[in-house]
């Protein structure tokens, strides 16, 4: 914090500019010249002033004026604290503390166009959700509760209560206190905190490695938005862009040693088309599986419990199966084994064989003693039959409807047998035939009965066209006789 960032000639105008009177303007970065209230009150001992000597608004020429209005020239108490001068006294009202930060950190800077970091801070603020709460209610945050007063350091400064040593604790000081955050919000959980210090993030971050995520690395600093907001960082759709500037940047990762590409395959997963591309706000983002604030890969015995929260069916079925216990005793993540976790792709039943690259192929071979061998081979037939079986289906039915057939019973009935291969594609994870069976089974008889309803139609077409044809001839047939008749009859009159 070496020079004072902002030019001398435009703390003039920035100072004439604000609502104060007489306020001094520091010429550069050190204390203010003439500062007769530090100087009084320094001397007095009193506590604020105490503090404020370490302050950088000190150390940059802010006297005690220029937030308590007053005359910082006059040496006389009276005379430099009077009404007359703005000095406002020490009740400041909360909701005017952004008011008073905000004539130099806020829009007032803006009428200068520089690319300046203490632009629009106020303004940020009162745009975001802590804005508003303390326009409800005078205790809601503003600048002091974060940034505190009379100590103020730059925020990169170890000391300072934003830093990212202790940023987390600060934010903690309302939102893991039950009682205050209720007034404002009943519903809002208070846990956020104690959850950060479980994470990966949270424990490197208590071991002083800040790279990892604040919570301002995810909600941002000063204009942050209820998290259901589409503009929030951590809205769903925007959560897997927030996690990969830092996840995807394998330069900042590198001292880490695992993965970068959580976010390019994620992108291309069904999850990842689902969310960022159809808006499907029932798919998961990186959170969904990760956690909110404990953010920690899902262990091997939690993966389960993580996709099952979503698909239920699948995880129950798997929670009962053989691999269940086999896999945990191996420390497997679960589905993980055969779905995989950010790449996750729309599963076929190719997935299930005896050759890579079907799953089962890495622990189950063909033409050992493996008892699984012949359930999986038994498990790709019946699949195999429905699926095929249910293509044929669907060509003779267009065929026959083509050719202008009613077939309306039999698309139908074809609708069960796609239930029955969906329900196939869950039953499986059971990894049982018997079961997988008990699912096909149905579909399979199904299809018996609309192959058989389609051949009927288009038997009928030819056979009713063959029909047409005859007829067609018979009266055609009627027709000439009739016009050699009267053409005969006609020749009779003439004579
Ligand atoms: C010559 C000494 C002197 C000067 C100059 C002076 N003060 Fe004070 N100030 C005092 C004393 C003494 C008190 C406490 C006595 C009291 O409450 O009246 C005090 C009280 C205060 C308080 C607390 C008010 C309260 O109600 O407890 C504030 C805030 C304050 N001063 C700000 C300022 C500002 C701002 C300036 C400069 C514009 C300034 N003072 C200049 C001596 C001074
Ligand atoms: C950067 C702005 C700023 C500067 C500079 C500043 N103050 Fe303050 N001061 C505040 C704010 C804001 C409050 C109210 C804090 C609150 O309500 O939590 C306050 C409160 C106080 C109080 C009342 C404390 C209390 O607990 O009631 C005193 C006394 C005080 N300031 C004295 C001073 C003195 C003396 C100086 C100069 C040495 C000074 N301040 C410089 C912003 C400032
Ligand atoms: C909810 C807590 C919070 C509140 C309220 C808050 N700040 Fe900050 N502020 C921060 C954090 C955290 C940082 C550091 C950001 C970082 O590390 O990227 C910061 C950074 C800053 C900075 C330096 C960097 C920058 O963005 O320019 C200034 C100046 C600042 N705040 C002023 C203010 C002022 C003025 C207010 C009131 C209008 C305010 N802050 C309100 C948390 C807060
Ligand atoms: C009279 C103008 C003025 C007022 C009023 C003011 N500041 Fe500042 N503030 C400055 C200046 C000048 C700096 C030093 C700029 C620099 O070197 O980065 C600064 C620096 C800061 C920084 C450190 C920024 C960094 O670079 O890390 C924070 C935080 C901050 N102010 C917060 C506040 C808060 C909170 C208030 C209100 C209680 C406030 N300021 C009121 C002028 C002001
Ligand atoms: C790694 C990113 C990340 C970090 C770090 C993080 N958050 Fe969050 N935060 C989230 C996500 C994601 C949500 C949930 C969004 C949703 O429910 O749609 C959330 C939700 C919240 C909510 C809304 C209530 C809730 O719990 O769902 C609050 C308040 C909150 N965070 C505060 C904090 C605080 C305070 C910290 C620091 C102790 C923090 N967050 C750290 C990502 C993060
Ligand atoms: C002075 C108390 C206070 C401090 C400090 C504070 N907050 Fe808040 N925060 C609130 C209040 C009050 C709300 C508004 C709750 C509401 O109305 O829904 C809120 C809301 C939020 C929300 C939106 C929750 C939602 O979805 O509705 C997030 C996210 C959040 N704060 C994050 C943070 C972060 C990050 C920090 C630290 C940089 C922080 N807060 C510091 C009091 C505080
Ligand atoms: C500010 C950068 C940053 C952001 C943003 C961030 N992370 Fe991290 N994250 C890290 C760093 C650095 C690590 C430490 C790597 C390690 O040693 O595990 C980490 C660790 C993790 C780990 C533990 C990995 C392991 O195997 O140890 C998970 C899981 C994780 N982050 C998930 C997330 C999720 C989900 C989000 C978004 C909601 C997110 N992170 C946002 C930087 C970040
Ligand atoms: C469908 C659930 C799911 C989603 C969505 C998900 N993850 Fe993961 N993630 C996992 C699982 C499971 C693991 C553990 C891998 C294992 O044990 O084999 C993991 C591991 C990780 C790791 C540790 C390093 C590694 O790659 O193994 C990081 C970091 C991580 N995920 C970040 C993310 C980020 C960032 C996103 C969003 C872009 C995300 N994850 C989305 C389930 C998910
Ligand atoms: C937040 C809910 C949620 C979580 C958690 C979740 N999923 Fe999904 N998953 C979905 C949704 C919704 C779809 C459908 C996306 C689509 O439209 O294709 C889906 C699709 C799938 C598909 C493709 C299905 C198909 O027919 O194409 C597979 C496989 C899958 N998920 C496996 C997993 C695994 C394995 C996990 C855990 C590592 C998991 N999911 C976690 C919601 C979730
Ligand atoms: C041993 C390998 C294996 C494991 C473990 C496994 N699956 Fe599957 N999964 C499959 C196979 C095989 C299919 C069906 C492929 C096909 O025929 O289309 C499938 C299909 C699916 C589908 C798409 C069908 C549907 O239900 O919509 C989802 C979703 C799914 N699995 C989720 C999970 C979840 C969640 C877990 C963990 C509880 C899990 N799987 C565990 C092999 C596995
Ligand atoms: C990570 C290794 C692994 C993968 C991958 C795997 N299995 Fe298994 N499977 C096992 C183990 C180990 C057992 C034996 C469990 C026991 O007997 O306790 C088993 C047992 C079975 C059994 C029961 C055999 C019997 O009758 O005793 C069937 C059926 C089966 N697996 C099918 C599959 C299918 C289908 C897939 C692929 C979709 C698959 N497995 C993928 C490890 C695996």
């Amino acid at each position: 914090m070496s020079a004072l960032r902002i030019h001398p000639r435009l703390w003039c105008v920035l100072v004439a500019l604000s609502a104060g009177v007489g306020l001094a303007a520091p010429a550069s970065a050190k204390p203010a010249a003439v500062d007769q209230c530090f100087t009084c009150h320094h001397d007095g001992g009193t506590p604020q002033a105490v503090a404020y000597a370490k302050d950088i608004h000190y150390l940059n020429g802010v006297t005690c004026a220029d937030c308590h209005g007053g005359d910082p020239t006059k040496d006389d108490q009276d005379a430099a604290m009077s009404p007359a001068a703005g000095y406002r006294g020490k009740k400041i009202r909360k909701s005017d503390i952004p008011v008073i930060c905000g004539r130099c950190h806020g829009a007032a800077m803006n009428a200068f166009k520089r690319e300046h970091r203490l632009n629009d801070v106020a303004d940020s603020l009162a745009a975001g959700v802590h804005g508003a709460a303390l326009r409800n209610n005078e205790s809601g945050p503003q600048c002091v509760s974060c940034h505190g007063v009379h100590n103020i350091v730059a925020v990169a400064n170890p000391a300072s209560p934003v830093s990212p040593g202790h940023v987390a604790k600060t934010c903690a000081t309302c939102h893991s206190d039950a009682k205050y955050m209720h007034d404002f919000n009943p519903r809002l959980p208070v846990d956020q905190y104690q959850m950060y210090l479980t994470s990966v993030h949270g424990q490197l971050n208590a071991r002083g490695d800040f790279k990892p995520a604040t919570c301002v690395s995810c909600h941002s600093n000063h204009l942050v938005y209820p998290v259901k907001d589409p503009r929030s960082p951590v809205y769903a759709t925007r959560i897997p862009e927030t996690c990969s500037r830092c996840h995807s940047d394998a330069k900042y990762m590198a001292q880490y040693h695992i993965p970068t590409d959580q976010f390019a395959k994620y992108r291309r997963s069904r999850h990842g088309v689902a969310l960022l591309e159809h808006s499907d706000l029932n798919a998961p983002a990186c959170n969904s599986c990760h956690g909110n604030h404990g953010a920690a890969p899902p262990g091997a015995m939690a993966v389960a419990a993580v996709c099952g929260n979503c698909h239920q069916a699948n995880a129950e079925l798997y929670g009962k199966s053989v691999h269940k216990d086999a896999f945990t005793k191996q420390k497997l993540a679960a589905c993980v084994v055969c779905h995989g976790n950010h790449g996750i792709m729309e599963p076929t039943d190719a997935m299930v064989g005896l050759e890579a690259p079907s799953p089962c192929a890495a622990c189950h071979k063909r033409g050992g003693s493996d008892p699984a061998e012949k359930s999986i081979v038994h498990m790709r037939a019946l699949l195999d039959s429905l699926s095929g079986g249910q293509r044929r289906a669907d060509q003779q039915i267009a065929h026959a409807e083509e050719l202008g057939m009613d077939v309306a019973d039999a698309k139908y009935d074809l609708r069960a047998v796609h239930q029955a291969l969906v329900q196939g594609r869950v039953a499986i994870h059971s990894f049982t035939v018997a079961d997988l069976a008990d699912a096909i089974h149905p579909g399979i008889a199904v299809l018996a009965e609309t192959e058989h309803a389609g051949q009927e139609a288009v038997h009928d077409y030819y056979f009713r066209r063959q029909g047409l044809a005859v007829s067609t001839l018979i009266v055609t047939l009627v027709a000439v006789l009739l016009y050699l008749k009267i053409r005969e009859m006609e020749k009779e009159k003439k004579k």
